[in-house]
């Protein structure tokens, strides 16, 4: 009933004890299993063990030789996994076997459809001696994932749910090691669940993340927040579309005072709507591209509303800061820079759910 997936590279040291344990703790508890080993082509003997590991216990070895990645060897194993139920783990003896069938149980008892072994919930705990930097590391890290998903441990790399369940290759971007995060974020999983278990270094062998794998955790993570977010881009748009507004707002209010003589509380009240209304033109042809079906003179009309709008919430916010916090008394440019955030953050809220928002009536 049970395919375990352990992703190897360079782990000729400790997949004979992985396997038999592994082999072992499922078998006493009852559960009909096979153990799939994705090896990254590693040449350090994996295959010869394999060959002798074979005769003894209910074993798979693959080997890929071309795009080599944790995540895409996670993804093969679960493709050429025979069982409905897939565990994902490491070689190394991080994630205690001793855990497979509470987290199993979980996922069958529990009305759960997705099971993490966690280190940060009661009962869990990470290697004691980690150090202060990679404490810290692990936490950030995860403090980055809040917006896409409620679970403790998301960046954990132990965790159990239905082949059925696998979302769609199509949509999986695998970049690097957080497969679990992905998985999770991109599947349909009602009843996530956690397991503690308490995680402890390798003792032999060494750890592959380094460097270009903290490099691709955010480019992942950057997938993972359009993926959950596809706002996200418009919003990037529109934050462009402002910065040129605000170039054009100068422009003309520098412009109209040294070319025309231009009053310079004209200058300021013109040179708004100069910079207001290409921002509308940018956004109705490039932000908001397919939804710009809406009448000119109307859309123009609520979009410099929009703006308003934000430009009031921008001066409110720098106004109660300013007022109210003492820092920011201090640095008036720290209550400036939210206030343009909050006043932008406003305005698109404003323009993506109204100004431009598809109405079949309009032409
Ligand atoms: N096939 C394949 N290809 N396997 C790999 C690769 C690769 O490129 N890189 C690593 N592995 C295997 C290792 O052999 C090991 O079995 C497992 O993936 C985890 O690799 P480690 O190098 O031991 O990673 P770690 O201990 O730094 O990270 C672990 O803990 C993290 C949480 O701190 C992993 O479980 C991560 O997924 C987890 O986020
Ligand atoms: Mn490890």
């Amino acid at each position: 009933m049970i395919s375990v997936i352990i992703p190897v590279y360079k782990e000729a040291e400790n997949i004979a004890a992985i396997s038999a344990e592994v082999n072992r703790v499922l078998s006493n508890a009852g559960f009909e299993h096979e153990i799939i080993l994705v090896d990254d082509n590693s040449q350090d003997g994996t295959e010869k063990i394999c060959a002798s590991l074979i005769k003894t216990l209910p074993l798979k070895l693959i080997i890929r030789k071309q795009n080599k990645g944790l995540s895409l060897s996670v993804i093969e194993g679960i493709e050429n996994a025979a069982y409905q139920i897939i565990v994902v783990m490491d070689a190394d003896f991080s994630h205690p076997p001793s855990a497979l069938p509470q987290i199993i149980n979980t996922l069958l008892k529990d009305k759960a459809d997705f099971v993490i072994g966690s280190r940060y919930i009661k009962g869990g705990d990470i290697d004691k001696n980690w150090g202060v930097f990679r404490r810290i590391n692990s936490k950030i890290a995860t403090l980055l994932t809040k917006p896409l998903t409620k679970v403790k441990d998301p960046m954990s790399g132990f965790f159990c749910f239905y082949k059925k369940s696998m979302p769609d290759k199509k949509i999986l971007s695998p970049v690097g090691y957080k497969i679990c995060l992905e998985i999770m974020t991109k599947g349909n999983f009602l009843n996530i669940k956690e397991i503690p278990i308490r995680f402890t270094d390798r003792s032999k062998g060494e750890s592959k993340f380094g460097l270009k794998e903290q490099f691709n955790f955010i480019l992942h993570l950057i997938k993972l927040y359009l993926f959950v977010y596809p706002n996200i881009k418009q919003f990037i748009l529109f934050s462009a579309v402002g910065a040129s507004g605000f170039v054009i707002d100068i422009s003309v209010y520098v412009g109209l005072q040294k070319l025309f003589n231009a009053n310079h509380i004209l200058a300021r009240g013109l040179s708004f709507w100069v910079a207001a209304s290409s921002n509308w033109a940018l956004n109705r042809n490039i932000t908001f591209k397919a939804e710009n079906k809406s009448l000119k003179l109307k859309q123009w009309t609520f979009f410099l509303i929009a703006s308003l709008l934000g430009f009031s919430a921008n001066f409110g916010i720098y106004y109660f800061l300013t007022k109210y916090i003492p820092f920011f008394e201090k640095y008036l440019i720290a209550a400036f820079i939210i206030g343009i955030f909050f006043g932008l953050f406003i305005n698109f809220i404003l323009s993506a759910s109204f100004v431009f928002k598809k109405n079949k009536s309009d032409k």
